[in-house]
């Protein structure tokens, strides 16, 4: 491993990609990370005074391969080449199929999956010349486990681990690992619709009766981007408190 770590995380102003930068942040006194930010910013900018010099804003629109290469740049001007790459950044947009709309469609489609094929040809390169990477695709239980009104979700997520799995065997011996998660519900993520009521009722359907704690997602993250989970990759972790 080429030492201090450089990571990227896009969606950094987000739940968990806020909890991930920040488990980082504090567990790797030598880590740089590059906090990737699009419109909300606020919390990524509390991390870059808590953690001057070692945490950094990065603009970084997802969907956009010019502006993959932007924050590539920035990375090796700022402190050198990119090392782990958290593909976190995307939404849902859930509507029944008869009723969806293409932009709905597509828009899902390109942030949640379109977005992680930019972001690992871009972070390629970097890796390849250090011999050494780590790629963590957030993906989602809905990937596995499919509920009604999620197609465009559902479809891109599962791509997702598709990818990761063909991925993980093109970069086996390039000292490169590609790993997914899937999370359940998470603490403080929840669909803004939910009423108290289905909030309830959902986590009474899940064996630990409770949701993920960011932080919970982030260890799991912060594991597979260490050198000790040398030979972990193309793997797709459920992470549901048992839910399925
Ligand atoms: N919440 C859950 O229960 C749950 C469960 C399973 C999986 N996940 C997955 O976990 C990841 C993080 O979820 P979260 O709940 O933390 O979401 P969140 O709080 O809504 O944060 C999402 C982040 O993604 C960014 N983003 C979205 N589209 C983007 C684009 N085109 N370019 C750049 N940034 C973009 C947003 O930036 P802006 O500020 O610019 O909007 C935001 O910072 C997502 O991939 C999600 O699908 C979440």
């Amino acid at each position: 491993m080429t030492s201090p770590r450089r990571i990227l995380i896009t969606g950094a102003n987000g739940t968990l990609g806020h909890a991930t930068a920040q488990y980082f942040l504090e567990r790797d006194p030598e880590c740089h990370v590059f906090l990737g930010v699009r419109e909300r910013r606020d919390r990524a900018e509390t991390l870059t005074s808590q953690f001057a010099g070692r945490a950094h804003l990065c603009p970084l629109e997802i969907t956009d391969a010019e502006s993959w290469n932007s924050a590539i740049a920035q990375i090796e001007s700022t402190s050198g080449l990119l090392s782990v790459l958290i593909n976190n950044a995307g939404y849902h947009d859930d509507s029944l199929l008869a009723t969806m709309t293409q932009v709905q469609w597509s828009g899902v489609l390109d942030a949640n999956l379109n977005a992680v094929f930019l972001g690992c040809q871009t972070a390629l390169n970097p890796m390849m010349k250090q011999r050494w990477g780590r790629i963590i695709n957030i993906a989602s239980l809905s990937a596995l486990h499919s509920p009604a009104g999620q197609t465009n979700y559902a479809a891109a997520k599962a791509g997702v681990i598709g990818l990761t799995q063909s991925l993980a065997k093109e970069t086996a011996r390039l000292g490169i690992t590609v790993n997914a998660i899937c999370p359940g519900h998470i603490e403080g993520a929840l669909p803004a619709t939910w009423t108290e009521e289905q909030i309830k009722a959902v986590k009474r359907e899940t064996p630990m009766r409770r949701f993920a704690r960011p932080a919970e997602i982030a260890a799991v993250v912060f594991f597979l981007a260490s050198s000790e989970a040398s030979y972990m990759t193309g793997a797709a972790l459920k992470l549901d408190g048992a839910l399925v």
